[in-house]
């Protein structure tokens, strides 16, 4: 893919069919997210929004630290109208929007906007020795990309505030107690894990999970009886796309399906 990045601080690779696996790639900074690497993100989740050869996409920091928050060094002399004409919600904006299935494989530190990252995936696969955190109280600041409205909605009002207002570090099979982890594997597995899992997302009827995705993402925001219609008119809207006939046909036939995405 010619992701056309400059300065490149993310690597992507597309060499399993179906799948893509954006690695971010700023080891000297403990892959922090200046506004580069998050422009990068923005842009190249923007095209794999868009790529028809790609049906699930798997986001990791690599086996060491996933990233350690937003880069402390671009903020300290920042005021508020400078952090404003950032914009920097148009690149969160481009990876949450994202309507294809995303897996965060979290390996070590994912703290502060690296935690906000991970929760930006629809599952996340931790490593046991990751820590997660949001830490941006003890810098004088509050999380600024999802971590009191995100975090809060995955965890519990409890656990939320514990985290964002102690900033306590919470290790990956803590984090997996209390929802903000979707599996714990060792630590070298935890990529593998999740391309596994990528690829045999890859394989499931790929409006279906779009589907899917849009319609419970919206569960946080609309309330139940919207919720629930909203989730009828989908599942019926799935009613005329060729992969539910070869579903149930495939099903019936005691064969294995193969979806085409239409
Ligand atoms: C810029 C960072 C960084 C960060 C680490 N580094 N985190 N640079 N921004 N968030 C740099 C260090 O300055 C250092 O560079 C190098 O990475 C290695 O880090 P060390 O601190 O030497 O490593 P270690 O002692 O192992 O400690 C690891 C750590 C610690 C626990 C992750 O670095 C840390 O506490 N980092 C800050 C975590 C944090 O507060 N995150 C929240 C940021 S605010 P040099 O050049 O000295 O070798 C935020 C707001 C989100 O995320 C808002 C929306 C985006």
């Amino acid at each position: 893919m010619n992701t056309n990045l400059g300065n490149n601080f993310l690597e992507v690779d597309l060499s399993i069919p179906k799948v893509a696996l954006v690695q971010i790639n700023r080891p000297d900074a403990m892959n922090a997210l200046n506004g580069e690497v998050r422009r990068q993100l923005a842009q190249v989740f923007t095209e794999l929004s868009f790529n028809d050869d790609v049906n699930a996409i798997v986001l990791t920091g690599g086996t060491k630290v996933f990233a350690a928050g937003a880069d402390l060094k671009e903020m300290a002399t920042a005021g508020s109208t400078e952090m404003l004409l950032r914009h920097t919600e148009r690149y969160w904006n481009a990876i949450a929007q994202c309507p294809k299935p995303v897996i965060a494989a979290v390996n070590g530190y994912a703290l502060g906007g690296g935690c906000e990252l991970a929760m930006h995936a629809d599952i996340i696969i931790a490593g046991k020795g990751a820590i997660f955190g949001q830490p941006e109280i003890k810098v004088g600041l509050m999380p600024g990309a999802g971590g009191t409205q995100r975090l809060f909605r995955a965890v519990g009002k409890f656990h939320a505030m514990r985290m964002i207002m102690t900033g306590v570090m919470v290790p990956a099979e803590e984090a997996y107690l209390i929802g903000l982890v979707s599996q714990v594997t060792e630590d070298e597995d935890t990529i593998p894990t999740a391309l596994k899992m990528a690829q045999s997302l890859a394989k499931m009827p790929p409006i279906a999970l779009q589907q899917i995705k849009e319609v419970a993402l919206m569960s946080e925001d609309v309330p139940l009886n919207a919720g629930l219609t909203l989730e009828r008119k989908s599942f019926q809207l799935l009613f005329s796309t060729e992969d539910k006939n070869e579903g149930i046909n495939a099903f019936i036939e005691k064969r294995k399906p193969t979806y085409q995405g239409k």
